[in-house]
């Protein structure tokens, strides 16, 4: 039995959630809305938004949970990867906690901490949880890896972009368009009105299971870029023809590969983690190539896709079970 406290601050998403073993009690997740007009995270900005929300997040995850702060076993918080600034907030923050509590601390890898959100449950009926081996697609602002999973913490990567990650890429393109930020969540919204076979774009050629998003952009630029000569309101006119077609594009690009990885495999149990996993295109082109295999897909609840500290919690709760603690003095790391 154990009663974990959760703390990520990775980028521009302040969260805290408690768990009891793997059974989630609360996820308090603070957004930062002050990046919007800069048109992408600002790491000065984000880590005093931290310093702002940590204090009141963990508050509101401890309430919520409707437990006592001296019934937690330990805290589990993200080290890295991510924005050094953003890290050392909730890491400093978590290890006073656990101090002043004097309960052990466990330290997380975010990108370990998106693919096993599979196994958070919400104890709500008919709840399935991924069985072992499985391959996730791991698609979010920083990181586009296939993951070869055969137990918790034996984890292959089996693809990577060499580049820009999914997100990036999405993000660039609504910016390109002048959509606002994050692009990701703006296009799928835009693109439910449009036809994704509008306008075409091609997808290079990289060997293997890896993937390049940095063309896609240059050549979505490129195709803008000369249509603007000749109608220079193509962007406002075709609005959600191109949302949906750039999302048709770069959605094809990750299934093709999840596909062919998973067939060489032979896994029949595929999911999807990240920010990238909330788009709608995505889940239901997966949906329909899981059908098409006889496959067990995976789609994380939209509150576990983008960055939250349930998922830092369950990740936490698999280390305790293996009594695996973090000394006080571990700094954070930025790079995976
Ligand atoms: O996992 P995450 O919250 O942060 C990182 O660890 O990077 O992912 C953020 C990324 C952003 O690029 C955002 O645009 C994208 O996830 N995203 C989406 C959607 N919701 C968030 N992309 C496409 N469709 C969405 N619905
Ligand atoms: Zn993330």
């Amino acid at each position: 039995m154990s009663l974990i406290l959760a703390i990520e601050s990775s980028c521009d998403d302040t969260s805290a959630a408690v768990l009891r073993n793997n059974c989630l009690l609360s996820n308090v997740i603070a957004s930062q809305a002050v990046h919007r007009q800069f048109g992408g995270v600002v790491p000065e900005l984000a880590s005093r938004a931290h310093q702002q929300n940590i204090v009141p997040t963990v508050d509101a995850a401890i309430r919520n949970a409707g437990i006592d702060k001296r019934d937690l076993d330990a805290v589990a918080f993200t080290r890295g990867p991510g924005l050094l600034g953003s890290l050392l907030v909730g890491v400093s923050f978590a290890k006073s906690f656990a101090q002043a509590l004097d309960i052990p601390l466990i330290e997380v890898n975010h990108l370990q901490a998106h693919v096993l959100s599979h196994f958070i449950s919400r104890q709500i009926e008919g709840e399935q949880f991924p069985k072992f081996p499985f391959m996730c697609l791991l698609v979010s602002g920083g990181h586009t890896q296939i993951l070869l999973l055969r137990s918790h913490f034996d984890i292959e990567v089996i693809g990577n972009t060499i580049d820009d990650a999914a997100g990036e890429a999405i993000d660039k393109a609504a910016k390109i368009m002048d959509l606002g930020y994050p692009g990701g969540p703006i296009i799928d919204k835009l693109a439910k009105d449009g036809n994704p076979e509008a306008f075409h774009f091609a997808t290079p050629n990289i060997p293997g299971y890896n993937y390049s998003f940095s063309g896609i952009k240059t050549s979505f630029l490129y195709f803008l870029r000369d249509r603007l000569k000749e109608d220079p309101d193509f962007i406002e006119n075709n609005k959600a023809d191109l949302c949906a077609s750039i999302q048709n594009c770069i959605v094809g690009f990750l299934l093709k590969k999840l596909e062919k990885a998973a067939l060489a495999h032979r896994v029949n149990q595929v999911a999807i983690a990240g920010g990238v996993s909330a788009n709608s295109r995505l889940r239901d082109e997966l949906t329909r190539i899981g059908q098409k295999h006889g496959w067990h897909v995976f789609l994380p609840p939209i509150q576990f896709c983008t960055d939250n500290a349930a998922m830092v919690g369950i990740a936490g709760y698999y280390k305790y079970l293996r009594g695996e603690f973090a000394d006080i003095s571990l700094p954070p790391y930025t790079r995976s």
